[in-house]
């Protein structure tokens, strides 16, 4: 065996030697190693000053960026890491022999099978019953949770009735200075259309809720309404709509809701368009398409500062994803479309902006089940988009892996707290799926991202991006008002 050792440690020697020889550097002499590895870290050394240099230097909209005191000390509040201990499953009940011999032996039941399945104790943990609930009108309400965010559970609207609007985005309407949430209104009963189907709620319609605090919210109706009668319409009861967002085109005047169109099969696989003069509706809805002649199912819009808006969605069978502008009136697609995260199975795309970097926070393919979130970054909208490594922080391994027991659905900027928005989520609950939770919680860009970057050669050019765990947490005192 040392034999054989020294014989291959001989070869390396003679394969150094071979290398040394044909290298291509003027280094390549006694001092040789040296030297290429000063030169090496002189030439690392730089590009990171340089990197640093500009990162400190970079304008926003042509001014200078202050590091504002009172910006870190609000948003050390949002970074605490809050550790949970990991989650004991209940064990496994011994099965019947004859039933292992039938039916093979069992497969492990993981935390996420424990959560989906309505009976066990792990579900109840994370869908806790009304006694349990959040928001204005609470029955035994404290002026204590007045004000807090607490992911997973009921959050009540201004009347005392649970916020209907998942899958969902928000609009802020800076002349008001108010925010409008809309998502699904998912009020009915969960039924499967098929045996072995994806579990479903008929089309109610599109929700809306109004608030100036975020925490509080008031339900201005359903803005989109399903069509209960008309067998052909795209919103008819059967049919599906989901993860609606608005956007303002202030060419128009209008307010516009992309959303995903789709049949009881999911086969449509459409975006849908809807319009409006107002932003608590009622909207008009116009039309589906298949945008860029490709199937179209979780879809999300993201509206830069220069006002151009892209539309961004999951095709080829959830394969890639898919981003093109949209026309000026917001109505429309361009011709122009690039297929982007080549490959990588991914879905629910809520992008945001920061410091003129574009990120992205996807989830894997898994239905209503939850899976490990991603986050992406790239220069521009239209990519390339690199991936930048799982986001979430804090809670425990399982919630790590599991988004919290959720899925991704839009990233909110708290424009007076910079590098600082909110992640917001759906906890789905396929068994009933109108009981299915919010997951709201702060998201930080700062840092170096912990993947390896596939265009920038290891160098890590983006910033991490962090979503904390909190069981309960708040908006920082003037969060609206730091500047
Ligand atoms: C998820 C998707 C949801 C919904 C669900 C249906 O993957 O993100 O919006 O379509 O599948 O099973």
């Amino acid at each position: 065996m040392a034999r054989l050792f020294s014989e291959v440690n001989k070869g390396r020697v003679r394969m150094r030697r071979i290398r040394r020889k044909l290298s291509p550097f003027p280094f390549n002499n006694a001092g040789g190693r040296f030297s290429l590895s000063v030169a090496l870290w002189t030439c690392v050394f730089l590009i990171m000053f340089i990197y640093f240099f500009t990162y400190i230097t970079k304008r926003t909209n042509g001014r200078l960026i202050h590091v504002h005191p009172n910006h870190l000390s609000v948003a050390y509040e949002l970074e605490e890491i809050e550790e949970e201990p990991d989650f004991r499953l209940p064990s496994a009940h011994k099965r019947n022999p004859r039933a292992v011999k039938r039916r093979g032996p069992k497969k492990p039941s993981t935390a996420i099978s424990k959560f989906l399945d309505e009976s066990s104790e792990i579900h109840s943990m994370f869908f806790p019953d009304r006694s349990l609930t959040v928001g204005l009108k609470v029955e035994n309400s404290s002026s204590s949770s007045t004000g807090y965010f607490y992911p997973g559970q009921i959050w009540l609207d201004t009347d005392g009735n649970p916020i209907q609007a998942h899958g969902g985005g928000i609009f802020f309407d800076a002349r008001s200075e108010t925010y409008y949430w809309y998502g699904e209104n998912k009020d009915g009963a969960t039924y499967h259309a098929q045996h072995k189907g994806t579990a479903r709620v008929d089309i109610i319609g599109v929700g809306c809720y109004s608030s100036n605090d975020l925490w509080s919210w008031k339900n201005e109706g359903i803005v989109l309404r399903g069509k209960e009668r008309n067998m052909t319409h795209d919103l008819y009861k059967t049919n599906v709509v989901e993860r609606p967002k608005v956007i303002f085109n202030a060419k128009t005047n209008q307010y516009v809701m992309w959303m995903h169109i789709d049949d009881g099969n999911y086969n449509k696989a459409s975006v849908g368009v809807a319009i409006s003069n107002s932003p608590t509706g009622p909207f008009t809805y116009l039309y589906s398409m298949r945008p860029h002649g490709s199937d179209s199912r979780d879809m999300t819009l993201f509206k830069d500062d220069d006002g151009i808006a892209y539309l961004i969605y999951s095709s080829r069978e959830n394969i890639d994803f898919h981003v093109g502008p949209l026309t000026e009136d917001y109505l429309g697609l361009t011709g122009v479309m690039k297929r982007i995260l080549v490959r990588q199975h991914r879905e629910a795309p809520a992008v945001f902006k920061h410091r003129g970097t574009y990120y992205m926070i996807t989830s894997g393919c898994s239905g209503w089940a939850p899976n490990r979130a991603m986050a992406h970054a790239a220069a521009s909208v239209m990519g390339p988009w690199e991936n930048i490594g799982n986001p979430s922080v804090g809670g425990n391994r399982v919630l790590r892996l599991t988004t919290f027991f959720s899925q991704g659905t839009f990233v909110l900027p708290l424009p007076g707290i910079p590098g600082s928005f909110i992640f917001m989520a759906d906890r789905w609950n396929p068994s009933d799926l109108r009981d299915s939770r919010y997951v709201w919680l702060p998201l930080k860009v700062g840092g170096l991202a912990d993947e390896p970057m596939d265009y920038t050669f290891g160098f890590p050019l983006w910033s991490r991006v962090s979503i904390f765990w909190h069981k309960r947490w708040r908006l920082p005192e003037g969060w609206k008002n730091v500047n």
